[in-house]
């Protein structure tokens, strides 16, 4: 199967998934359906789903077969579900007032626009358990796997990484620098923030993969290394992007990290260092990702994809 084809197949696979797993709004008026109206809302607002597919990619790896590969992707499914969760409640509360306040998110009016700050505090806070749920029921027949996933979520998620980068990142904005008001940011504390606030999350994707696939424990850690140098660069090319496109192309407010004084990897490096050094990250993302065994190929162009994705 060529990339595009597989690609959309698991697009596909995961959105049906998505579908299923995440409550509906009730058929009946007995429940708050607002709640899951704007779970919904953010969730199905066509993001790129990169760390669903770095989970089913990576518990392909595990396949001898294409039959193996359908199944544990299958498998993979509802972890790639619960971490698409915990990502979309990250970005409502991210978007809130208190934090980037911001307007405009996967192409829509963020959670807290499109209804109000409430039900979009409740809305991330829903999502985040919901991960947990999904994770509890789906894999409650192989509890070996349900505890080893909770494990790697929960602490993707903690205060000591997705939360403790974001705090960190708040707290690094608009002290008065130099310029003005500007953060004082050092290399180092930018990549300690997206260490965590944003590698974290893709690290557990592939180790939830790699974990539903059967990988070994020094694959795993093959492919923890691998979602740190990928989150790096992702992150980095998150920042060259809101310097460089425009917000119809990215689907939320461009230009917005320069206007809040917040250090990126463009303040403090430059566009073009900036580029450079996302192209290191992911060459070493990629040359761990193609000592695993199985067949690679496919994660290979996801994670080299993502250097050079236009939103
Ligand atoms: C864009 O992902 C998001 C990031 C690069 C990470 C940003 C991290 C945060 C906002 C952390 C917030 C944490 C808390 C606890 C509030 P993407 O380009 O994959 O977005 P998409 O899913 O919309 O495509
Ligand atoms: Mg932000």
């Amino acid at each position: 199967m060529d990339f595009p084809t597989k690609l959309n197949s698991l697009l596909a696979r995961f959105e049906a998934s998505l579908d299923s797993l995440v409550p509906a709004l009730p058929a009946t008026p007995a429940g708050p359906a607002r709640i899951h109206a704007a779970m919904r809302h953010s969730l199905q607002a066509g993001g790129k789903r990169i760390r669903p597919l770095l989970a089913l990619a990576a518990a392909g790896l595990g396949a001898r077969t294409p039959e193996e590969s359908f199944q544990l992707v299958a498998s993979a499914l509802p972890a790639a579900v619960a971490l698409e969760c915990i990502h979309t409640y990250s970005l409502i509360h991210d978007d809130l007032p208190c934090m980037d306040d911001d307007d405009l998110r996967r192409g829509r009016p963020t959670c807290h626009r499109a209804f109000d700050e409430a039900t979009a505090l409740l809305a991330g806070d829903a999502l985040l358990t919901e991960a947990f749920v999904i994770l509890a029921t789906s894999y409650a027949g192989r509890s070996d796997i349900a505890a080893a996933l909770v494990r790697v979520v929960a602490d993707a998620a903690s205060g000591l990484r997705l939360v403790g980068g974001q705090m960190q990142d708040l707290m690094a904005e608009r002290r008065p620098g130099p310029g003005g008001l500007a953060s004082t940011a050092s290399a180092a504390d930018l990549d300690f923030i997206h260490l965590n606030k944003t590698a974290a999350m893709l690290e557990a994707s592939l180790m939830c993969g790699g974990l539903v696939g059967g990988l070994a424990p020094a694959e795993l850690d093959t492919l923890r290394h691998a979602g740190r140098e990928l989150g790096l660069a992702f992150q980095i090319v998150d920042d060259v992007l809101d310097a460089t496109t425009d917000t119809a192309t990215l689907g939320k407010t461009a230009g917005k990290d320069a206007r809040a004084g917040k250090a990126t990897y463009v303040s403090i490096h430059g566009i073009t260092t900036a580029g450079r050094l996302a192209a290191e990250r992911t060459e070493a993302a990629l040359a761990l990702l193609r000592s695993l065994p199985g067949d690679t190929a496919f994660l290979l162009e996801l994670a080299g994809g993502m250097l050079v994705r236009r939103k």
